[in-house]
């Protein structure tokens, strides 16, 4: 323990990838080691999740973060000085008895996050190991499926479509490697078809197209396109993900779909689901319904399990508790992990074991606001979760993520394994 004792813990105010302040935190241990970690930020966040601390005020739009850093800096500096940065869960258990509150309001989720991050980091800098080994050991060898978004909508280009993310998957890829390459081909095959048209309006907040569309239909009609123009072969090789981030425009059992110009109940929304399902070659839905819709998901499950993957995001927020209670209600089969969701990783692990009790799915996830910080990528291979969701493939706050994957898939060389197809839940 002595060589992973920690000596100093200071916060700093960095940027992310909308150009808004964000924490970082800087972990320093016995041995001289130093690691650091940034915390995400969301858009289209869950009621639920943990809070995300911002100062308020006239400034930065309200979102800076001095209160934040200031935490790390001095509250969170003193009680985690003299602890062991190799025992995660203890030192996570310290923050969350520091904060004292049910969402991480006082001392704020993102000054947490980062915290419990860089302490991970600079337990594997001590071991001299990469984070993935040190969380993993000799088992982590498994590269995850990605989901890649490819056009984006919703709160992350203004309403224009709303559905918030067409992804690509690649089941049919033999590595993490050619997974990308794949992407790739089909992401710039989407962008010619958009520009053919006259309806490309740049790029969303992930990176991917942001199109000048009526309906979202036409969005997975281009995307089927795209895929084709790519050479590639739909359902077998590659297909078609949807995070429709249903609690972004509905509530109380309305649906108010701007770009379709109409208002749909909860059997309305099934009903378009049902048909994208029946038309394009979808193989999972992220947040079909809001997330106070548990009917909804129950009624949409019932339908679709085995068909598609189901998944929830707004409405699980990364809780293990709330992922039992999806397991016993029959809300959605796959759970998405977003460690800021819920503020350290030892609770997001949790959250991970929560669901792979339950026989569930998992997906770890990047966040609308990111930075150059590859974290999420450690935790997949670390941890052994299926699929990772960074975003789209433009863009370096997403492409840092990517490229992390493939410095680990070479580093395992011959050991290496792509969870492929078997990632989904879903019957093939
Ligand atoms: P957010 O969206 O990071 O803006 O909340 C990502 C998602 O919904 O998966
Ligand atoms: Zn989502």
């Amino acid at each position: 323990m002595s060589r992973t004792r920690i000596v100093a813990v200071r916060g700093r105010r960095v940027w992310d990838s909308r150009g808004r302040p964000t924490v970082e935190a800087e972990v320093e241990l016995a041995c001289g080691a130093t690691a650091r970690a940034i915390a995400p930020a969301g858009a289209s966040t869950g009621s639920l999740e943990a809070i995300d601390r911002r100062d308020g005020g006239a400034r930065l739009g309200g979102l800076d973060v001095g209160g934040a850093v200031a935490a790390i800096s001095d509250e969170i500096a003193r009680a985690l000085s003299g602890l062991d940065a190799a025992d995660q869960e203890a030192i996570d258990a310290r923050l969350i008895e520091l904060d004292g509150t049910p969402q991480k309001a006082r001392l704020g989720a993102n000054a947490l996050v980062a915290t419990s991050m860089a302490v991970a980091w600079a337990a594997a800098a001590a071991h001299g190991l990469p984070l993935w080994r040190w969380l993993g050991g000799a088992e982590a060898r498994t590269l995850p499926l990605p989901e890649i978004q490819i056009l984006g909508g919703g709160k992350h280009a203004a309403g224009r479509l709303d559905v918030q993310d067409f992804l690509l998957v690649c089941p049919g890829a033999e590595s993490f490697a050619q997974a990308l390459e794949w992407t790739a081909e089909v992401y710039h095959a989407a962008g010619a078809l958009l520009a053919e048209a006259g309806r490309l309006q740049g790029v969303a907040d992930e990176g991917g197209f942001w199109p000048a569309f009526e309906g979202n239909e036409q969005a997975l009609e281009l995307l089927l396109r795209a895929i084709e123009r790519a050479g590639l072969r739909p359902i077998e090789q590659v297909a078609i993900a949807l995070d429709v981030a249903a609690s972004s425009f509905g509530r109380a059992g309305r649906y108010r779909l701007a770009a379709e110009g109409r208002e749909l109940d909860t059997a309305g929304m099934i009903e378009l689901l049902s048909g994208w399902i029946e038309r394009y070659p979808i193989v999972s839905i992220e947040d079909p319904l809001a997330e106070d819709d548990g009917e909804g998901f129950r009624a949409f499950t019932a339908r679709f399990r085995g068909r598609v993957q189901i998944v929830g995001d707004d409405l699980l927020v990364t809780s293990a508790e709330r992922v039992r209670r999806a397991s016993a209600e029959g809300w959605c089969d796959t759970v998405l992990l977003k460690p800021n969701q819920v503020g350290t990783l030892s609770e997001t692990r949790a959250a991970f074991e929560a669901a792979r009790a339950a026989g569930m799915g998992a997906i770890v996830s990047a966040r609308s606001g990111e930075s150059e910080d590859v974290t999420i990528v450690h935790l997949a291979v670390g941890w052994g979760v299926p699929q990772l969701k960074v975003g789209s493939f433009a863009r370096s706050e997403r492409m840092a993520k990517w490229n992390e994957a493939l410095r680990i898939e070479e580093a395992l060389g011959r050991r290496a394994r792509f969870a492929g197809a078997a990632a989904l839940v879903r019957r093939r």
